[in-house]
């Protein structure tokens, strides 16, 4: 095992003897990821467990405001969930392997399925702030690759294949779901780029042509960790702004946490009915 592989199960480790003290054993079913703004989700859940990412030895601490950064254990109706409010970035300066850290920690704990959310920036020219995006795919440009290094055996192969990695078979129920809502979920390309910065306007011409339909800062290296890991994967992203040079608005993070507060209502009883649904 490398140094990382065994940081991660030692890390998995420490929570299994939390969670075990704490709710006497309990195996998530379904792993959520909150992105920016979005971490009042885990709030509104019947929690059984919290563990704050900075008790764990090792462990990959969030410094960006809208990213509380612990694990809410806990169920959404009869479903066992095991929520990441807060994430690392890459751009804070970690290693590619802690910031997918928490992603795999999830997997070994017994998730197999991984509902992935972020904030964005739009790209395609439809697309309009408080809008959701369905992920059908991603574009990782000139992010490191999270499988880079010695392969984690414990984990999945050496070469994965990422041909469905936005499971269709999620995409149909959460399709079938938002639509029983009443909502016009979009469906396309997320891209991502390294951050910190936003996006010049050209870039985000390049990538219009590039095919993309949103752009972020975090889930296509979360995405690739946990398809190599066997997890079934569905993502959706809250478009919280308009990609820079499509309006001539300057972009601030503050723009993006605002928009996420406004979304939030609707996105997180969409989030509900999409865990009930994909649990089935
Ligand atoms: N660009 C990159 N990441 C983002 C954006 C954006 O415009 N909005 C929210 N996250």
């Amino acid at each position: 095992m490398t140094e990382q592989e065994l940081k991660l199960h030692e890390c998995y480790k420490f929570c299994q003897n939390r969670i075990k003290t704490a709710t006497g054993g309990f195996i998530p079913e379904i792993a959520v990821i909150l992105g920016s703004g979005l971490g009042a989700f885990a709030d509104g859940i019947e929690v059984v467990a919290t563990i704050p990412y900075s008790d764990i030895p090792g462990f990959p601490t969030s410094t960006v405001p809208g990213h509380n950064g612990r694990y809410v254990f806990g169920y959404v109706g009869k479903i066992a969930v095991v929520i990441m409010q807060g994430r690392v970035h890459w751009y804070e300066g970690y290693d590619m392997s802690d910031v997918v850290l928490p992603v795999r920690l999830t997997r070994l704990m017994g998730a197999e399925k991984l509902l992935l959310t972020n904030a964005v920036g739009s790209v395609n020219l439809d697309f309009k702030p408080g809008d959701f995006m369905l992920i059908r795919d991603h574009i990782s440009s000139f992010v490191a690759n999270p499988l880079r290094g010695g392969n984690f055996d414990s984990l999945g192969v050496r070469f994965p294949d990422m041909s469905d990695i936005y499971s269709e078979k999620l995409r149909k129920i959460i399709t079938k779901t938002a639509k029983e809502q009443g909502l016009n979920l979009r469906e396309g390309v997320y891209l991502q780029t390294p951050g910190p910065s936003f996006e010049t306007p050209a870039e985000i011409k390049m990538y219009r042509l590039l095919g993309a339909d949103v752009v972020g800062m975090s889930t296509a290296c979360d995405a690739i960790a946990a398809r190599h890991a066997g997890f079934e994967i569905a993502g959706i992203s809250s478009v919280s702004n308009l990609g820079c040079g499509i309006s001539d608005r300057p972009l601030s993070h503050a723009e993006v946490l605002e928009a996420a507060d406004k979304s939030a209502p609707v996105f997180k009883s969409l989030l509900r009915a999409v865990i009930t649904a994909v649990a089935e």
